[in-house]
């Protein structure tokens, strides 16, 4: 397997007494499937940023395909087309991501970006709307759209692009149930395709079902676990302390009992 993207002893603080990555050393291959996991500021959302070229190390290296990742490189021109279309992000606040007048433009801009020919164009847009079931939001202005819709929107708007490394930032925040079996059928085809897939994520059971490979990151932004899922998961201890899962109080008859409880409130 190649190295997608490689990170030694990497760092980050966003300023003084703002930390949010410590000493990252981390290898992820083309193709897997990797979820971060982690509890909120643990650095989640830094790592994805500093993978998609939009935050750089204060300390360490970071290599995308085999080239040094950083703001100069970023700079040539022909790095940077041949980085934007392999790489593809989606960013945990919809918001942020849409900016086109309809959703249709929304899914059409990376394609044209990309130099496709408008026929292309239409059919890559026409199946991913299909995918995640969009096609009746087409000609909507994003703006419109509810909290769910929009992130539909954003990811479709990323998947148009076939980029060959997918990064997604709490992609199943808002979505209701069928919209993430959706979206796990739709990663499971991207497997099947050999892309790479690293998603930022605090639903542990969607985690272990679309991903090879559980990452955690601890409070103090370091790499705490690195492995399979079922693996990682069974580190209640480990999942304690970077609280993951929180102890939870019950009453049963006359007896109150503790229980490590998951966020998804999965029993122990
Ligand atoms: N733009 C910024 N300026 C200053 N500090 C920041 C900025 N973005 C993030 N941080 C800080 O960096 C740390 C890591 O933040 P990050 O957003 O990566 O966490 P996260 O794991 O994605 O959290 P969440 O689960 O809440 O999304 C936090 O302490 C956060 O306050
Ligand atoms: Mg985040």
């Amino acid at each position: 397997m190649t190295a997608e993207f490689v990170l030694s002893g990497v760092c980050h603080a966003y300023g003084a007494g703002m930390d949010a990555l410590e000493g990252i050393d981390l290898t992820i291959e083309a193709g897997q499937h990797v979820a971060i996991v982690g509890a909120n500021g643990s650095g989640k959302s830094t790592l994805l940023k500093m993978l998609d070229g939009l935050v750089f190390a204060r300390a360490g290296v970071i290599e995308a395909f085999g080239h040094a990742l950083t703001e100069d490189a970023l700079e040539d021109p022909a790095f940077r087309r041949e980085f934007r279309s392999r790489v593809g992000f989606v960013f945990q606040d919809a918001d942020v991501q849409l900016f086109c007048n309809t959703v249709f433009d929304e899914l059409a801009f990376g394609p044209l970006q990309l130099g496709l020919m408008p026929e292309d164009v239409r059919t890559r847009v026409a199946e991913t709307a299909e995918a995640l079931r969009i096609g009746k939001l087409l000609d909507r202005a994003p703006y419109t759209l509810s909290g769910g819709e929009k992130k539909r929107v954003a990811i479709a708007s990323v998947l148009t692009m076939r980029p060959q490394a997918l990064l997604m930032d709490e992609p199943t925040n808002a979505l209701d149930p069928r919209s993430q079996v959706w979206l796990l059928d739709v990663l499971e085809e991207w497997k099947r395709a050999g892309r790479t897939v690293v998603i930022a994520t605090h639903d542990l059971s969607a985690a272990a079902e679309s991903c090879d490979r559980m990452i955690v990151l601890s409070e103090d932004h370091r790499v705490v676990a690195d492995g399979a899922p079922e693996e990682v998961l069974a580190r209640r201890d480990l999942l304690l302390s970077v609280n993951l899962i929180h102890e939870h109080a019950h009453r049963h008859g006359a007896d109150r009992h503790v229980h490590p409880h998951a966020h998804e409130h999965e029993h122990a």
